[in-house]
């Protein structure tokens, strides 16, 4: 364990799991109540407000810093995931965070251990169809830092909608007494949600790149004037051949099952990815119930 910035004597790093689950018990045998928040680092304004929205709701608050590898395929960015720690761990103490998990690839995924876990239902369509095995890495990995943070509640984005289901899914599997809460996303003032990828775009990509929420409020006015999904979904990614961004996929479902949705009515999610150059970025917007009138 130590100290990752003197002038910040809050932030404790602590890298070994077993020390890391006694500081979670020791809280909780104390009545107090432990959010965590796991993350990948390069934290940004939208990790803030999941320690924020911790922070309201949980007496101590933690969070985990792990480049995961599994949930990464070859072709991936990996190597390049950009991993200021520095600068996470200033940001994270000066949020109030207690303790910060930081662990050594053989902490998470000990030799000989193999904990790999296998995942369906919201797993399987979009990023889990693009991104074969991603959701596995991320359930597996969600799975062992759950078990060395045993909190009570753990906080994730919207941004990453299917990923929040995926886990929610977990829990419920594994039977974990942990609540997952969803945060909303938090946006740039041109509507691009915050993502540690943003880092990647050069800056006429960066202008580019507000086409993902453009065609999301848009698909968003088509779906509330009552047109049919399919020209919501026309509205969306219309609005990404406008800034050329590259479209993996538009489209409204439901929000929990992510299957088609069934009558029309809602309530839906709309989700997008898109590709501008080497990077893809991925958003979402929720869309209310509509009477069968509005449609
Ligand atoms: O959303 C992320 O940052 C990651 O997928 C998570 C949940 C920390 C698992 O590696």
């Amino acid at each position: 364990m130590t100290r990752a910035d003197a002038a910040d004597p809050a932030v404790v790093v602590e890298t070994n799991p077993a020390r890391m689950t006694d500081f979670v018990r020791t809280a909780q045998l104390a009545g107090r109540r432990v959010g965590f928040v796991p993350t990948m680092g390069a934290l940004h304004a939208g990790h803030a407000s999941l320690v924020a929205a911790a922070t309201d709701a949980c007496d101590d608050v933690v969070a985990s810093i792990f480049v995961n590898p599994t949930q990464f395929a070859p072709d991936e960015d990996f190597d390049r995931y950009p991993r200021p720690l520095e600068a996470d761990l200033a940001l994270l103490g000066r949020l109030g965070v207690r303790r910060v998990f930081v662990p050594a690839l053989d902490a998470v995924y000990p030799a000989g251990i193999d904990r790999r876990l296998t995942v369906a239902g919201p797993a399987l369509p979009f990023e889990g169809a693009i991104r074969p095995g991603h959701f596995a890495g991320v359930a597996t990995v969600v799975a062992r830092l759950f078990e060395i943070v045993p909190a009570d509640a753990a906080f994730f984005g919207a941004k990453d909608w299917q990923q929040t289901l995926v886990v929610k899914r977990l829990v419920h599997d594994l039977g974990l007494a942990i609540e997952v809460v969803v945060c909303p996303t938090v946006r740039e003032t041109d509507g691009l949600a915050l993502s540690s990828r943003n880092a990647y775009l050069a800056p006429a990509e960066r202008a580019r790149a507000r086409a993902l929420h453009d065609g999301l409020a848009a698909a968003a006015a088509a779906w509330a004037a009552g047109n049919p999904v399919a020209t919501a979904e026309a509205a969306l990614r219309r609005a990404l051949e406008a800034r050329a961004v590259a479209c993996d996929y538009a489209a409204i479902v439901d929000p929990e099952s992510l299957a088609p949705l069934a009558g029309g009515c809602g309530p839906a999610i709309a989700l997008v990815a898109g590709r501008l150059g080497s990077t893809r970025l991925i958003d979402n917007m929720l869309l209310p119930a509509r009477t069968t009138e509005q449609r």
